[in-house]
Formats: structure tokens, sequence, C-alpha cells
């Protein structure tokens, strides 16, 4: 039995508990936060003990995993004791606030011997995954561009997400979601662009451009800026086709294909695959960093490959703040 840890009982924080309670094999034995009601809270939910801090939980417990739901500028810190107390680290995306810090909080879990895992969930979302496999799989022929969209309402739940030095805004926070799984199927970015809408606005609202160094051009529209509700898009256009994922539409994912007839649409079955709404990704990545752990494999998700995402969402955040077009090495 693994014994887990969970620092953070906010919204994700919650979120993994109830995750966990759906893995065979582990067991959630104590929840830390600074607001201790919420710890109570959730650990009295989840049949767990609740602690004032991580070095406290830490003490009484001794857990094989912690898992780290903090607000983003508290990742680094957090990151780096779980691993000095030789402890197996989840910790929620965006890894840090800087690429250095990311790779310093690698590097330290790497020496420390344990396993290190961030929680880029939208890998282990069905639909994203599926999409991915199609262009793997040549059904679009070769893509020439990405159309992504993520917006909703500025998060309600916590104060701190306002704070661009806290969670890096809207790019860094939740456009990373979509950088990240560009990143996973189309390789390295060559350059990016970006503009920021703010004023007079609910919340943030930003354009991406990308420019992979394959060739494929990418757009993210990523937004705090509705009133209400959340919609996330995806688009890719290849030579043999058009693939469609629109969290709005009835359809799980559409393709539309040359050979199909004039513009007929070669949708997908839900019963084909998992419906996305009938698994939570979130269970599905940290199942399997579970497993990982278990087993001593490497995660889907490393500290390098957060890393890098990071690097592209800070690196459209410096564009939209000078104006320039950034260059990747
Ligand atoms: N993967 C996703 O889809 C997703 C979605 C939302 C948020 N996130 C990320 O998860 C992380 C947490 O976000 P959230 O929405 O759960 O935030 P939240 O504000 O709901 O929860 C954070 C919790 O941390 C506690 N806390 C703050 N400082 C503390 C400290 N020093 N010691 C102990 N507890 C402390 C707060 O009291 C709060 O309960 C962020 O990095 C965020 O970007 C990921």
């Amino acid at each position: 039995m693994l014994r887990i840890g969970i620092i953070g009982a906010g919204m994700m924080g919650g979120t993994h508990a109830s995750a966990y309670a759906n893995i065979d094999g582990v067991e959630l034995v104590g929840l830390a936060d600074a607001r201790i009601e919420a710890a109570q809270k959730l650990a009295a939910e989840h049949g767990a003990r609740s602690y004032a801090s991580l070095e406290e939980l830490m003490e009484a417990e001794n857990p094989d995993i912690i898992d780290i739901c903090l607000p983003t500028d508290l990742h680094k810190a957090h990151v780096l004791y779980a691993a000095s107390c030789g402890k197996h680290v989840f910790c929620e995306k965006p890894i840090a606030m800087s690429v250095e810090d990311a790779l310093e909080m690698t590097e330290a879990c790497r020496a420390a011997g344990v396993t290190f895992m961030i929680g880029h969930a939208l890998r282990f979302s069905p639909d994203y995954q599926m999409a991915k496999r199609i262009v793997e799989d040549g059904k679009l022929g070769t893509v020439g561009t990405v159309r992504m969209i993520r917006e909703g309402a500025p998060p309600g739940w916590s104060a701190w997400f306002k704070d661009k030095s806290r969670s890096g805004g809207v790019i860094v926070d939740l456009g990373i979601h979509e950088l990240d799984w560009l990143q996973s199927a189309f390789g390295e970015p060559q350059r990016v662009y970006a503009k920021i809408a703010e004023e007079g606005l609910p919340g943030e609202h930003a354009f991406v451009s990308i420019r992979m160094k394959s060739g494929v051009i990418a757009h993210l529209t990523a937004s705090w800026a509705l009133p209400d509700g959340f919609r996330s898009f995806l688009e890719l256009a290849g030579t043999e086709g058009v693939l469609k994922l629109d969290s709005d539409d009835h359809k799980p994912i559409a393709v539309t294909r040359k050979g199909n007839g004039a513009g007929a649409d070669a949708e997908l079955p839900s019963s084909s695959w998992e419906s996305p709404l009938s698994r939570s990704p979130y269970e599905v990545e940290l199942r399997h960093f579970v497993d990982c752990v278990r087993t001593g494999t490497e995660p889907l998700i490393t500290g390098a490959d957060a890393a890098r995402s990071l690097a592209l969402a800070l690196a459209a955040v410096r564009s939209a703040q000078t104006g320039e077009v950034i260059t990747f090495e």
C-alpha cells in the first residue's frame, strides 16, 4: 500500500483526493493546508488526518508520496522539501514560475532518486489522446495548422490566480495545457508571438501564434475574459483531412477527410472509445503516476517536459510584454 499526503486542500487538492479514492493500492493518509479548516473538512471526507503544513504532515505520517496542489509560486519550495525527505512527488501544473526553478526541482528529484511528475492533465484526456493518435496514424496526412482555444471566466474560487507573480497569468496558468499538448504532438517551437488584452475585461484574453520547427503553424486563444462558462477547442488541418474537437459540441471528435464525400463527417463513434466525460483525466494521470512509482519507470510527463512547456508559455508572455517575436535556439 502506497501512503499519500496531499498539501493544498483547495480545488485541485479535492480533485486529487477523490481520484485517489478510485485507485487500488493507495491510501490517502494526510491532507495539509494553511487554512486548517479546509484540510480538516477534506480529510474528514476521505478518512485521512489533517495538518497545517507539509512539515507537520511529513513528521506525523511519513508518507511514500507527496502530492502538491498549492498555488504555483509555492511549488518549488515544497517539491525541494519533499525530495529532500526522499518522497516521490506529484506536482500540479505549471511546474514553477521560472524555467530555472523547474530545472532545479527536476534535478533535485533526480538526485534524490524519487519519481517526479507534473499534472499536465490534457495529455490524459481521452479526446486529446485520440487526436494525437489520429495525427500519428497519418489519418490527416501532413498537418499544417493547429488551432486551439481554452477559455472561461476568471478562476473565482481563489484570489491568488489574479496575482501574476503567483500564477503567471492566463497563458502560464491556463494556456499551458494546450502549449504542453502541442509540444507533445508536434515537437519543438521555433518562434512565438503573442498579444494579451486585459483592460476593461473580466480577465486576460491572450492570442499566441507559434511556428513549430516542423513547419506547423499553431494558434492559441487562452482567455479568462468570458463572463461565465468554459470552452476548449482543437482544430488540426492536414493534407488529407481536418479534425475538430469542441467541448461545446455533442460529438466528442469529428474528422472530415478527402474521399468521405463532400464535406462528410467521419465522426468517431463514442462507443469505440471511452467518452471524455466518463473518466476523469486527473484520475488517469494519478493512476499512471502511482504505476510509475511502483515500477520505477519514468512518468509520461517529466520535469524536463514541464520545463519546456513553461518555457514556451513564458516566451509568449515575454512577447506580449515586449511586442517582439521570441525565437528559440
Ligand atoms: N490541472 C488542472 O487542470 C488544474 C486546474 C486548476 C488549478 N491547477 C493548478 O493547481 C494548483 C492549485 O490550484 P487550486 O485551484 O487547487 O488552488 P486553490 O487556491 O483552490 O488551492 C490552494 C490551496 O493551497 C492552500 N495554501 C496556500 N498557501 C499555503 C501554504 N503556504 N501552506 C499550505 N497550504 C497553503 C490554500 O489555503 C488553498 O486551500 C495551481 O498550481 C494551479 O495552477 C491545475
